[in-house]
């Protein structure tokens, strides 16, 4: 059983430190979270899943962390500027404001007046000041995605690396968007983050990889616990492309405020590299791209056979890496009545992901022997460097298993009086509840074992 509701999902994310409400202590601001102490674990662990199986995994995708400010040169090229807009109605009579695919029957959906303007675009990029002087003559726009700064780095990264096509640039980072009614949590956001591969291919062979990268990715969301069921994979239909996009493929996912895109695996043509490229006369750019005139690198590559250069299409993978933990989240929720008729909540991460690998827990609150014994198997755990493992000194076993329950710790490890003699202790199983007693120095490669498996 997945959450029921997004507030009960979010009531549980405040009251264990997953996420909060950002600038809270003010009144909040509105589509800003923070991640607390367990909301960065999950999320370091998402995006660390996904470097591995973009970068590591892989020997044709190279990494990249690029700046956040962009020039509005490139933003400019990249079509962003004219295009990145929703359309936007206001409601005169109650003053709220909405995309107008959120108007239904003319009518507010607040206070239901028809008293509402005509729909204008409104961009959703942010402006930002660059220097001491607040002239307007040097701005800067914060990133509305992270992919234009992997384009305008492919010879960077091409001249640095032993790299033909296919290959990729693979990017984790912030991008920003102003949109008009954020909402639904971490779903829709101003500020949020992006996983994002460019992959670099021959034309002719981008309608493979669309269908290549759309299975590896779905595979991947499963790897994460998503379960199957909760997925639907839509083509999305030509006039509602973005206007780089030849064909995009949507994995949505059933969160709990309905069926919503969780990532888009887009084939941006040569749009992107043809847009910001020098020679563009001289080379053969399919995509209808905005003239450049200053650009001072050309974004090609020269085929070894033919000597002809040519301007790569893309495919481009992109997730949301908030939508990822709140799909994940909501996955992993699940409340369960036990057999003594107590009801328990617990979220069952996949292991790899679980913010708290292990608790060791002394058995009793303070006790000298205990928790030595407590401290020394958390450091030879933390030591494995599979994630974060901790102590739990609050003498209350019960209440220690529904904390850690609820926060998805795979593996309780009680140390007791015991342990003590004869040198075992108790690990309980997250998810099966289940104790067994083993060594002391069994712990560590059983941890091992545990956590690894996905
Ligand atoms: N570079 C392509 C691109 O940015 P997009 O469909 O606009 O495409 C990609 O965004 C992903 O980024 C989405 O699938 C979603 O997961 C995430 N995303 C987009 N806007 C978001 C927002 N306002 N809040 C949270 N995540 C967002």
């Amino acid at each position: 059983m997945t959450a029921k509701t997004m507030e009960e999902l979010g009531a549980l994310c405040k009251r264990r430190g997953f996420i909060f409400q950002s600038n809270e202590i003010y009144g909040g601001l509105q589509g800003l979270y923070d991640y607390g102490p367990l909301g960065i674990e999950l999320k370091n662990n998402l995006k660390k899943a996904w470097w591995s199986a973009m970068v590591y995994e892989r020997d044709d995708v190279e990494g990249l962390d690029a700046s956040i400010l962009t020039s509005p040169q490139v933003l400019k090229q990249s079509g962003h500027e004219s295009t990145f807009s929703d359309p936007l109605i206001d409601c005169k009579d109650c003053q709220s404001r909405w995309r107008s695919d959120e108007v239904s029957q003319n009518a507010c959906p607040s206070c239901h007046s028809k008293n509402l303007t005509d729909p204008r675009p409104f961009n959703l990029m942010f402006k930002t000041n660059i220097g001491p002087v607040e002239d307007g003559g040097s701005f800067a726009y914060l990133r509305p995605e992270t992919a234009q700064q992997i384009f305008i780095n492919f010879k960077n990264v091409l001249d640095s690396t032993p790299h033909h096509l296919p290959f990729g640039i693979a990017q984790i980072g912030k991008a920003f968007r102003n949109e008009i009614t954020p909402r639904n949590f971490i779903f829709r956001v101003r500020e949020f983050e992006q996983m994002e591969l460019e992959f670099f291919v021959e034309k002719g062979a981008d309608e493979d990889w669309h269908k290549i990268w759309t299975d590896l990715r779905v595979g991947w969301w499963i790897d994460q616990g998503i379960n199957k069921k909760n997925i639907e994979i839509i083509n999305v239909s030509s006039d509602e492309l973005a206007h780089y996009s030849k064909a995009t493929i949507d994995i949505m996912y059933k969160f709990p405020h309905g069926l919503e895109e969780l990532e888009g695996i887009a084939n941006r043509t040569d749009f992107d590299l043809g847009s910001h490229t020098k020679e563009q006369q001289d080379l053969k750019i399919n995509a209808q791209v905005l003239d450049n005139k200053n650009s001072n690198s050309k974004l090609a590559i020269q085929n070894k056979d033919t000597k002809e250069w040519q301007v790569p299409y893309v495919i481009e993978p992109s997730a949301g890496v908030d939508r990822g933990v709140l799909a994940i989240l909501n996955e992993a929720f699940k409340k369960e009545t036990l057999s003594n008729g107590k009801e328990r909540t617990v979220l069952s991460f996949k292991p790899h992901l679980a913010p708290i690998k292990a608790a060791v827990i002394p058995l009793k609150r303070n006790n000298e022997k205990l928790v030595e014994q407590a401290i020394t198997l958390k450091t030879s755990l933390q030591k494995l460097k599979l994630g974060r493992v901790v102590i739990e000194n609050s003498g209350n076993i019960g209440k220690s298993y529904r904390r850690h329950d609820e926060i998805g710790t795979p593996l309780c490890i009680t140390i007791d009086f015991d342990t003590i003699d004869d040198h075992t202790a108790t690990i309980r199983d997250r998810d099966t509840m289940e104790q067994q007693r083993l060594n002391l120095d069994e712990i560590p490669s059983y941890f091992s074992k545990y956590i690894g498996k996905t």
